[in-house]
C-alpha cells in the first residue's frame, strides 16, 4: 500500500511590516506555484498560511521523506516569494534564504521541515502547529503533555490501545545527537533532557510494537533546524512547525489542543532574546505585534482522504481558548515588566544577539581586582 508523507516546509522570506505577518502577495505566490505542482503530479495536495512573518508550506504526496522533487518545489516557491519580496521591499527579504543554490535538500539551506510518512488509516486526522518568535524546543511540553502525561491525555489512563504509552525520539541539537526512550517507563529521564528544552528537543513519537499502528511509522514530528548552526553567526529564530495524527490508537484531537490551554514560557520574542507565554491564535490573529510577539500558534486541522487535506479548520479560532488568550496577555504584561532583567531577557549565551562584548571593552581600563 502506498504510504502519504506530509511535508511541512516554511521559510521567513520577508515580513510586512516588520517581522509582524506575511503580505498576501506572497501566499498568493505560493498558492499559484503549488497549483501548478498538483496539476504536474509533484505532489497531491497543499494548503498554504502563514503565522507571524513565515510562509508555511503544507504539502502531501505519496513520494517519501526528503524527496528532491518536493524540495526543490519548495525552495522555487520561497525564491520567487523572495523576488516579489524584494521588489516590495518587504523587512528582511529572503531572511532565512541562507543558501544561493539548491542541492537536492532543502535542509540545511535555511528554511524549517517537519515531514513525515506512513499508512493512511480508515481515517486520519492530523494537525500542523506553526508557530513565529520561538525555537524548536517551544514543542517539548506541548508534545510531552499530549504523548505521556495522563493528567493532559485520558486516552494513557482508560484507553487500551494508549495505555503502553510511546516512543520519543530526542535530538541533542548542539551535539548533533539522537536517542531513542520509553513513556512511561523512562518518563523522569525524558524530562531530564526535555525540560532543558534550548538543548534537548523532542524530534518524532513513535507508537510502541504491537499496537494498533506500525510501530516504525511516525505520529508526530517536529522541525528542528538551527539556523545559527547553519548559517554559522546567529541569523534569527527558527521558528518552528509540527505536524500530530489523532484519535483512534493516539490522543484524541482535544487533547492534542489541550496542552495549548497553557500558555507556557518560551524563548524568542523581541529580538529571539526574550522569554515570554506562547499564545495559541486563530491564523488571523497570528500577526506578532506587541513587542514583537508576544509568540504564537496556529493549529490547523484535516482530515487525510487518499492523500486529499480535507480542510483545513483554524482550531484555536475557538472561544475556548479565550481564557488562554487573556491568561497568555496578563503573563506578557507581567514578564515584560522586567524590561532588560533576566528571566525575561534571556542569559547572555542564548540572545540572539549582545552588546556585552563592547560594554566589556569599554570598560576594560576600569575593571579593578576585588581584593
Ligand atoms: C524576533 C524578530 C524580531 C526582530 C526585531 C529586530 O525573532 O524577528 O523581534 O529581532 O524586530 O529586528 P531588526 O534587527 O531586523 O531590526
Ligand atoms: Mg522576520
Ligand atoms: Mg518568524
Amino acid at each position: 500500500m502506498t504510504k502519504v508523507t506530509i511535508s511541512i516546509i516554511k521559510a521567513d522570506v520577508g515580513g510586512w511590516p516588520g517581522h509582524s505577518t506575511v503580505h498576501p502577495r506572497l501566499m498568493e505566490i505560493a498558492r499559484e506555484m503549488l497549483s501548478k505542482a498538483v496539476k504536474n503530479a509533484t505532489i497531491k495536495d497543499f494548503h498554504v498560511t502563514h503565522c507571524g512573518d513565515d510562509l508555511e508550506l503544507i504539502m502531501s504526496h505519496e513520494k517519501g521523506d526528503n524527496n528532491q522533487h518536493v524540495h526543490e518545489l519548495a525552495w522555487n516557491v520561497f525564491k520567487e516569494a523572495t523576488k516579489e519580496a524584494k521588489s516590495l521591499k518587504l523587512y528582511g527579504a529572503g531572511q532565512d534564504m541562507l543558501s544561493d543554490a539548491f542541492s537536492g535538500n532543502v535542509r540545511g539551506l535555511g528554511p524549517g521541515i517537519a515531514e513525515m510518512t506512513f499508512t493512511e488509516r480508515k481515517a486520519e486526522p492530523i494537525i500542523a502547529f506553526l508557530m513565529d518568535k520561538t525555537e524548536p524546543g517551544a514543542f517539548n511540553l506541548p508534545i510531552f503533555k499530549m504523548f505521556a502525561d495522563p493528567f493532559n491525555t485520558a486516552g494513557l489512563v482508560i484507553d487500551p490501545n494508549l495505555h503502553p504509552g510511546f516512543r520519543f525520539e530526542i535530538w541533542d541539537i548542539m551535539e548533533s545527537k539522537k536517542v531513542m526512550m520509553s513513556s512511561p517507563e523512562e518518563m523522569y529521564d525524558i524530562l531530564a533532557l526535555v525540560g532543558a528544552k534550548e538543548r534537548y528537543v523532542i524530534k518524532r513519537i513513535y507508537p510502541k510494537k504491537d499496537g494498533k499502528l506500525p510501530a516504525d511509522e511516525p505520529v508526530a514530528v517536529i522541525s528542528t533546524e538551527k539556523l545559527y548552526k547553519i548559517a554559522g553567526e546567529y541569523v534569527g529564530k527558527d521558528d518552528p512547525v509540527a505536524t500530530v495524527r489523532a484519535q483512534s490508537g493516539l490522543p484524541a484531537l482535544g487533547e492534542v489542543l489541550e496542552p495549548f490551554a497553557f500558555p507556557h514560557l518560551v524563548s524568542g520574542w523581541m529580538r529571539g532574546s526574550h522569554n515570554g507565554p506562547i499564545m495559541p491564535v486563530s491564523v488571523k490573529n497570528a500577526m506578532c505585534t506587541r513587542f514583537d510577539g508576544p509568540p504564537r500558534v496556529v493549529g490547523v486541522g484535516f482530515q487525510l482522504s487518499n492523500a486529499k487535506l480535507i480542510g483545513p479548520v483554524d482550531l484555536f479560532d475557538d472561544p475556548g481558548f479565550d481564557y488562554t488568550r487573556e491568561k497568555a496577555q496578563w503573563v506578557a504584561d507581567y514578564m515584560r515588566r522586567h524590561g532588560p532583567f533576566e528571566p525575561h531577557r534571556l542569559p547572555l549565551a542564548d540572545m540572539e544577539y549582545t552588546t556585552l562584548p563592547n560594554v566589556m571593552k569599554k570598560l576594560k581600563d576600569r575593571f579593578q581586582k576585588v581584593e
